[in-house]
């Protein structure tokens, strides 16, 4: 049976951690859509027009050592706002949400845009200073060189544009569920989504 469940939210609000932990939980396939823009912003950064890369996206490029950079999420970000690019990634999530066996897919525009009618729509989010202090963390144990003031000017900075495109912006769908991870541990956030899931099935 097929069963979607629609992750958003802004940069660093935990989508991946808590989208990683819902599919183990459920058996659930699980695509991290933020991983595309990322494959496709680093093949920009080496000359490549964008609408072309994101047409020629292999699989092989999603295994790139540096998808997770704060350079890569900017080229990201910027590569993310142009119509041909989201539309030429567009097929490849949409069947990944309906394949056999559930799925869960994270981003920006899965709940309304890619998979509007997902089964479940969940909005995470936290506040900005805490999504920067996570992210931080996570540069810095990975061995970045970066600030923390940096990486909140970097957060803002793409929620900003992410949000103010015109092209699928970031905001909740209508029906999403919110939940705000600002008070809470992985743990119980991972429960809360669990939670939220079930009550769908
Ligand atoms: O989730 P992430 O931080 O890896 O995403 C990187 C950028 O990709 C993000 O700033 C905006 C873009 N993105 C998008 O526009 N739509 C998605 N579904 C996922 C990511």
């Amino acid at each position: 049976m097929a069963f979607t469940v629609a992750i958003d939210g802004p940069a660093a609000a935990g989508k991946g951690t808590i989208s990683r932990a819902v599919a183990e939980h459920f058996g659930f396939a699980h695509l991290d859509t933020g991983l595309l823009y990322r494959a496709v912003g680093q093949r920009t950064l080496a000359g490549e027009d964008a609408t072309e890369a994101a047409r020629a996206l292999r699989p092989d490029d999603l295994e790139h050592p540096d998808l997770r950079t704060a350079e890569a999420a900017q080229a990201a970000s910027r590569v993310a706002a142009i119509p041909e690019v989201r539309a030429a990634l567009l097929d490849f999530q949409r069947a990944f949400a309906r394949r056999m066996g559930g799925a869960v897919l994270d981003g920006r525009d899965i709940g309304t845009v890619i998979c509007p009618d997902a089964e479940i729509k969940i909005y995470v989010t936290a506040d900005d200073q805490t999504r920067a202090g996570r992210r931080h963390k996570e540069l810095i144990e990975r061995g970045r060189d970066i600030t923390l003031a940096q990486v909140l000017t970097d957060l803002r900075d793409r929620d900003a544009r992410d949000s103010a495109r015109a092209a699928a912006p970031l905001k909740p769908a209508e029906d999403a569920l919110l939940l705000d991870t600002s008070e809470m541990t992985v743990d119980q956030a991972v429960a809360r989504a669990i939670a939220l899931i079930e009550a769908r099935q």
